[in-house]
C-alpha cells in the first residue's frame, strides 16, 4: 500500500425496515424465508455478504462487499415492494469483511426460536437505532454463537 491506494476497500451498510404485512398474505414467515433465501443467492453471484435478522416484524441489515455491489442491491432492495419504511442507518468504508463467508446470514424471532434468541434479536433491534457499530458487532457475535444461521 502507498499514499495513492487505500486499505478501505469494502462498504458496509446498516439499514432497517418493516415487513409490509400486505404483501404476505398469512404467511409472512414463509415471505421473509423465502426473502432471505433470494437474499443469499443473489449475493454470492455479487460477491456480497451480511446479516439478516427479523425481529418484532421488522428487517435489520448489514450489506459488506465492493461498494458498487453494496449501492446497486441496496438501490433493488428500496425498490422492494416486500418492505416498507427503509431507513439507512450507518454506510462506512472498512479494510475488511465481519461476516467473511455468510452471503447473508439469516436468524428470526419466528416461533421455532428459542426466548434467548428472541432477547438476544430485541437487543440488536434496539442497538441498531443507538449504536450502528456496537450492533454489527453484536449481530456478528450472535452468528457465531448460532448454528442455525450457518454460512451459505
Ligand atoms: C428485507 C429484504 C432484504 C433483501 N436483501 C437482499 C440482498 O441482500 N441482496 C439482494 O440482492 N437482494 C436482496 N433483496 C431482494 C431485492 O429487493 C430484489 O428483489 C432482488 O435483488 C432482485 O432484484 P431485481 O428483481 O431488480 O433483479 C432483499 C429484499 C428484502 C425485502
Amino acid at each position: 500500500m502507498n499514499a495513492y491506494t487505500s486499505d478501505k476497500q469494502f462498504s458496509r451498510l446498516l439499514y432497517t425496515s418493516a415487513l409490509d404485512i400486505e404483501c404476505c398474505g398469512e404467511k409472512p414467515a414463509e415471505t421473509v424465508r423465502r426473502i432471505a433465501e433470494g437474499a443469499a443467492e443473489q449475493n454470492r453471484l455479487s460477491d456480497l455478504t451480511g446479516s439478516l435478522l427479523f425481529v418484532n416484524g421488522v428487517f435489520i441489515q448489514i450489506l459488506e462487499g465492493p461498494q458498487d455491489e453494496v449501492e446497486k442491491a441496496f438501490e433493488r432492495i428500496c425498490c422492494d415492494f416486500r418492505h416498507v419504511d427503509v431507513r439507512l442507518i450507518d454506510l462506512i468504508n472498512v479494510s475488511e469483511r465481519l461476516f467473511e463467508g455468510w452471503n447473508m446470514a439469516f436468524l428470526s424471532d419466528d416461533e421455532m426460536s428459542s426466548l434467548a434468541l428472541g432477547d438476544e434479536l430485541q437487543e440488536i433491534q434496539f442497538l441498531a437505532g443507538v449504536n450502528a457499530s456496537q450492533a454489527t458487532l453484536q449481530m456478528r457475535s450472535l452468528l457465531d454463537n448460532h448454528s442455525a444461521a450457518s454460512k451459505a
